[in-house]
This record gives structure tokens, sequence and C-alpha cells, in this order.
């Protein structure tokens, strides 16, 4: 078994922090649990060795990313924000939006449950025929859960807290597992992209989900994207975080609108 020193647990944590943002600080079992497969079939001697390995290599790089992100998630994950945009952001665009059109982004997306229920809700909300133009971005860092994603296969507890109406209409069982339909999958683009950097984005978005990816985020790093989100949303723009998150009131000007809902103003 390859032995993690203290200097290199350090040079890991840091270099995971600076170029992604992750705190792994409190989590030296799971980088050992989690990457000593990778060495032993890397076939080097240290985690040193792999530290200069993916310095060099981009794909290893993405190996590592992989295995040490958390991405845990569901449908209807935190279900007051599905219930917000339908009951408040959905009806004002609905009335105030002649454009017909909305930009969503949801941040730090992993297998893609986030997005898509958002556009099942959409679906249901303005119907078929509605003319509405809806997009989503969903982005992570990990190509992982992107694949997964894209996929769009997903064992029946990620789907325990869907409408079984909305389970009827938009997936199709196959063996043990739910397939999404097409239907819902081509509404969402998935892509890769690290937080960290600037955003590569020519247009505002109407709404940003960012749900439980900052929570292993610290604060400057937490306030410096928030402030990236600010300046992403159009002027009457939503933000949602995790129900376990807060935003410093510094950070932006958001307006606080219920926990975990922020508004920019108009
Ligand atoms: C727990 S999942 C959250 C999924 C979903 N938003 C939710 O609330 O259920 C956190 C995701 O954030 C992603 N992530 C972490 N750091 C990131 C970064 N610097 N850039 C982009 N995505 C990142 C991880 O890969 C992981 O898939």
């Amino acid at each position: 078994m390859i032995h993690l020193t203290d200097t290199e647990f350090h040079n890991l944590v840091d270099y995971i922090h600076q170029n992604f943002g992750i705190d792994l600080s409190k989590k030296r079992l799971l980088i050992e649990a989690r990457m000593y497969s990778v060495l032993a079939k890397k076939n080097v001697s240290s985690f040193s060795e792999y530290f200069s390995l993916i310095q060099n290599d981009p794909v290893e790089l993405n190996v590592m990313l992989n295995k040490l992100t958390t991405n845990h998630t569901y449908f209807m994950r935190e279900a007051s924000h599905f219930q917000f945009l339908k009951d408040v952001i959905l009806p004002k665009e609905q009335e105030c939006n002649r454009q017909k059109n909305l930009r969503i982004w949801s941040a730090g997306c992993s297998t893609g449950e986030e997005a898509y229920t958002a556009i099942m809700l959409m679906k249901e909300f303005f119907g078929a025929a509605s003319g509405w133009d809806y997009r989503m971005l969903a982005t992570d860092i990990s190509t992982h859960v992107l694949e997964s994603a894209r996929a769009g296969v997903y064992p029946a507890e990620s789907l325990k807290d869907l409408p079984p109406a909305w389970v009827a209409r938009y997936f199709r069982k196959s063996g043990k597992m739910y397939l999404l339909s097409d239907e819902v999958k081509r509404e969402v683009i998935f892509r890769r992209l690290n937080l960290m950097e600037p955003f590569p984005f020519h247009h505002p978005f109407d709404l940003i989900f960012c749900r439980n990816v900052m929570i292993y985020f610290d604060q400057e790093t937490k306030n410096r994207l928030i402030a990236k989100f600010y300046e992403i949303l159009k002027p009457g723009g939503y933000l949602f975080i995790g129900h376990s998150e807060t935003i410093q009131r510094d950070a932006a000007a958001f307006h606080y609108i219920q926990p975990s809902v922020y508004q920019k103003g108009y």
C-alpha cells in the first residue's frame, strides 16, 4: 500500500484548492481511499510521483478530479426551489417576458438531475406548443458526471421525489434503471467548466442554480464566485444556492428573497 505523507497531503490539498476551489483539508481518508486504486493502476510508487504526473497530463488530472469530487444528487432535491420557480418566477415571466425566452444555468450540475427537473417543470408549466424558448446550460468540473448526465439513465432511488405522473411521462423503465426521454434530454446542454476560471458567456442568465457546490469552497472563493454570478445575471434574475449555504452580505448586492433564494435588483 502506498503511504500518503503529510507533505504530499498538504501539496495535493493546496493544488486542488488553488485550481478548483475545493477544500479537501479535512478529507485525508477520502483522498487515500479513492486514490490508492488509481495510483496502483498507473504503476507509480508514491503520491509525489503521481502528483508530478497530473501537473503535466490533463487527462490524468481529469481522472483525479473525477475521483475526488463529491457528486451525490437526485431529482427534485430541495423542492422549495422548484416550487418557487413554478409559483413566482414562471408566472412573472409569462406575464412580462415578451421574447418568451429564458436562460438558465445549472452550475455544478453533477449527473444532471437538477437541470432535468427544471426542464420537466417548465414543460409542465408552459405546455407543449407554448412558443417558449428555454435554454438550460449545465456545467461541472467532472467529465465523469457529465457523461452520465448526457446518458440520462438513473436508478429508482434518484426519482423517488418526482411526481409519479412525471416519471410515467418522461421516463422508460429498463430493468432496474429509468431512461430519461429524449424530449427532456435535448433541452439541456452539458459542458465542462471550472467555476474558478473566468466565465466564457456572452449573454446573461435569468436564473442560476449553484446548489451544494460552494459547500466545498472557502469563504473567499465563495465570495468571488457569488460576485461573478451577480455580474452574469440579468437585472431581476435569481440565484438559488443549497439550503445549508448562505451568502455574505458584502459578497454582492443580491436581495435576500427567502432562505437560499437571492435576486439581483433591477
Ligand atoms: C454535490 S454536487 C451538487 C449537484 C446539484 N447541484 C445538487 O445540488 O444536487 C457538487 C458538484 O460540484 C462540482 N464541482 C466542484 N467544484 C467545482 C468547480 N470548481 N467547478 C465546477 N464544478 C465543481 C462537483 O464535481 C459536483 O458534481
